[in-house]
């Protein structure tokens, strides 16, 4: 499974960016209202930072022309941008024009399984279940990652699990063969602690210095050479 950072924040993606692990952004209205810069150039720092990645920005205009319109404008910023268009009628008919102009979408706000089929059928790049936001309202939001990549793979389309809010998330999007999960950067620091792995390391380093003087260094002092040799 891929993995995107879902975060508009240059110094969150930065510091992620040094592990090697991240394969591109998600980005949305609320997450880049919240970084209080020009979104193209919010934008493009961010294609920066991850010159490989795939970066996705999101259209404001709830009209089909208002999203056709930003979303040509958003795909010509740089050549890794997806446009994310919300799961609406207008959406739709957006995503069906821009996807036949080769542009990439994603489409966001997916709650549901025929919202998910009727958006891939329309040539969606990739479809975005909002997994946290159901378990929000008291459904269980993994049920329906299930269903999506089932329908999604006896046709061969790819789901980018969306609004992972821990990583049992994270975990079980994997198992189920999700092909990107998009996870804010605090799930992304969870990935890496373990309790034992803390303790084991205390362990290791104290063991190490009580027996220092007989073991020696890993590495030794560098000696200064020998002048005349
Ligand atoms: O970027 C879309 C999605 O991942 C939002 O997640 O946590 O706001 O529901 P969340």
């Amino acid at each position: 499974m891929k993995f995107f950072l879902d975060t508009a924040n240059l110094d969150e993606i930065r510091s992620a960016a040094e592990f090697g692990v991240i394969d591109g952004v998600t980005t949305n209205p609320t997450l880049v209202a919240k970084e209080g810069r020009p979104f193209r150039e919010l934008i493009l720092a961010i294609c920066d930072i991850l010159p490989r990645g795939v970066i996705n920005a999101e259209v404001v205009s709830t009209d089909t022309a208002g999203m056709l319109r930003e979303g040509r404008e958003l795909a010509s910023w740089h050549p890794n941008i997806a446009v994310k268009i919300p799961m609406t009628s207008d959406g739709v008919r957006a995503l069906y024009v821009l996807a036949g102009e080769g542009i990439r979408v994603n489409v966001t706000l997916c709650f549901s399984a025929a919202q998910a089929l009727l958006v891939a059928k329309a040539g969606a790049y990739i479809v975005s279940p909002f997994i946290g936001r159901l378990d929000d309202i008291g459904q269980d939001g993994l049920v329906l990652l299930r269903e999506i990549l089932e329908i999604y793979r006896v046709n061969n389309f790819p789901v980018l699990a969306a609004s992972l809010r821990h990583p049992i998330h994270v975990i079980e999007a994997a198992k189920m063969g999700a092909h990107i999960g998009t996870l804010p950067s605090k799930v992304f620091e969870q990935l890496f602690k373990h309790p034992l792995t803390d303790r084991g390391l205390e362990t290791f380093v104290k063991d190490w210095e009580k027996a220092r003087g007989v073991l020696g260094e890993i590495i030794e002092p560098a000696t200064t050479p020998k002048r005349g040799r």
